[in-house]
């Protein structure tokens, strides 16, 4: 038997697109999941953007306070993907109300705001999974698999980057992203929290880490009207970015392994420069989101010269046979906010998590903090998660 699940997202630029396509898209993917997701309403402050986004996506309603939603007795479920300084208030409250939650990076400002979600997950004992999608990919779990065997022996270090030229033009405006009061951390929180989980899902743990940051772009023009996504703006008033443009990190890992995080937003000539190197005693394995399908892994018994093969993912890799029929056949990225969406109506179908949890939103948190921390000191500083 299928039952029907009421869903709404609450913001309506990037990532509330891509969250209500992917929950239009499960019922294609996965044919046998007991939960279909009903497009009930959507949530945006700009006037008339939520109208249009039901127009366009089939939502039944359409509001422009998330408050209508924390009390609609259709929605059983609530995509939070407003910008970051609403994401605790929204969070807590939709929890609160018995919402299940599929909360977008990094939930809230600090590690602070993403342990206040975490605990109204827990105490409402609603389900809760958080935007880390890289993690979703096939070659990653197909890499998380490979290191946990041992095919590359122990892991000794790692190196995690994600650049980006979003940020690198001098007229992008200076939407909420740059400010410190309504995007929190900058580049830490933008991309360095994927990279701080991709390293915990591959490697483990944090321990301690050691961090340098810097802006490259101190000032930019404030847009005139509503923004979404990564708007230009020039001739108008000016303001100072309060945020990191770049955080360049060593690590230590709870195993000892050592690593280096880099995260930059703008980097001209580097379009989703996401990817990671794992090193280990004996072999290998290196990922780029740019080329997402294909893993590079060197393994064996030769230590030296020894070659490095492609691997491109198929169907016996993580969720790539729900959408491909064979290897080499591209998956793309809001296919893995469809396994994202699927996981998360699946921990709730099942009532036990599924996914990346707010647990490990605040894993990421903590680390992001530990690096502003590391920053304000000046030298190395442990992880905290609690
Ligand atoms: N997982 C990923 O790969 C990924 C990628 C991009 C963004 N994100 C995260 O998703 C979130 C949104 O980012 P985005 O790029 O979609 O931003 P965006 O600026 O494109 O969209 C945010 C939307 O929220 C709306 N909004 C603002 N205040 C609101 C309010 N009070 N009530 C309702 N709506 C409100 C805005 O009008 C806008 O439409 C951020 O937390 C960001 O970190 C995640």
């Amino acid at each position: 038997m299928v039952d029907a699940l009421g869903v709404a997202v609450v913001g309506f630029g990037w990532m509330g697109r891509v969250h209500s396509r992917a929950y239009a898209r499960v019922p294609h993917h996965y044919p046998h999941l007991p939960l279909r997701p009903q497009l009930v309403t959507v949530i945006d402050e700009v006037p008339g953007r939520a109208e249009e986004a039901a127009a366009q996506f089939g939502f039944a309603s359409a509001g422009r306070d998330w408050r209508e939603v924390a009390a609609d007795p259709r929605v059983g479920a609530v995509s939070v993907t407003a910008p970051n300084f609403l994401h605790r208030e929204i969070g807590v409250a939709m929890a609160e109300a018995g919402k299940h939650l599929w909360i977008e990076k990094p939930v809230g400002l600090t590690a602070d705001d993403a342990r206040a979600v975490a605990d109204a997950v827990t105490k409402a004992g609603v389900q809760g999974t958080v935007g880390f999608n890289y993690r979703g990919a096939p070659a990653v779990e197909a890499a998380r698999e490979l290191i946990a065997s041992g095919e590359i022996g122990s892991v000794t270090h790692a190196r995690i980057r994600l650049f980006s030229d979003y940020a690198a033009h001098p007229d992008g405006a200076l939407t909420w992203r740059y400010e410190r009061g309504r995007g929190g951390s900058g580049v830490l929180g933008d991309l360095a929290s994927h990279g701080v989980d991709l390293a915990r899902f591959l490697v483990g743990d944090l321990a301690s880490l050691v961090a340098d940051t810097a802006v490259f772009v101190p000032e930019r023009t404030r847009p005139t009207g509503a923004t979404a996504g990564h708007a230009l703006a020039s001739g108008g008033e000016t303001g100072p970015v309060e945020n990191e443009d770049y955080v360049g990190c060593l690590l230590r890992f709870a195993s000892g392994a050592r690593g280096v995080l880099e995260a930059c937003r703008v980097s001209v000539g580097e379009q989703n420069t996401y990817g990671f190197a794992v090193h280990g005693t004996k072999g290998a394995v290196f990922w780029d989101f740019r080329r997402m399908n294909e893993l590079a892994v060197s393994r064996g018994t030769t230590y030296q010269d020894q070659p490095v093969s492609t691997v491109y993912v198929g169907p016996e890799h993580g969720e790539f046979g729900a959408f491909q029929p064979g290897a080499a056949n591209a998956m793309g990225y809001d296919d893995l906010k469809v396994i994202e969406a699927y996981r998360f109506l699946r921990s709730i179908a099942e009532g036990t998590p599924c996914g990346p949890t707010l647990a490990d939103a605040v894993h990421s948190a903590a680390a992001l903090d530990a690096m502003t921390r590391s920053v304000e000191g000046g030298g190395w500083v442990d992880v905290r998660t609690s």
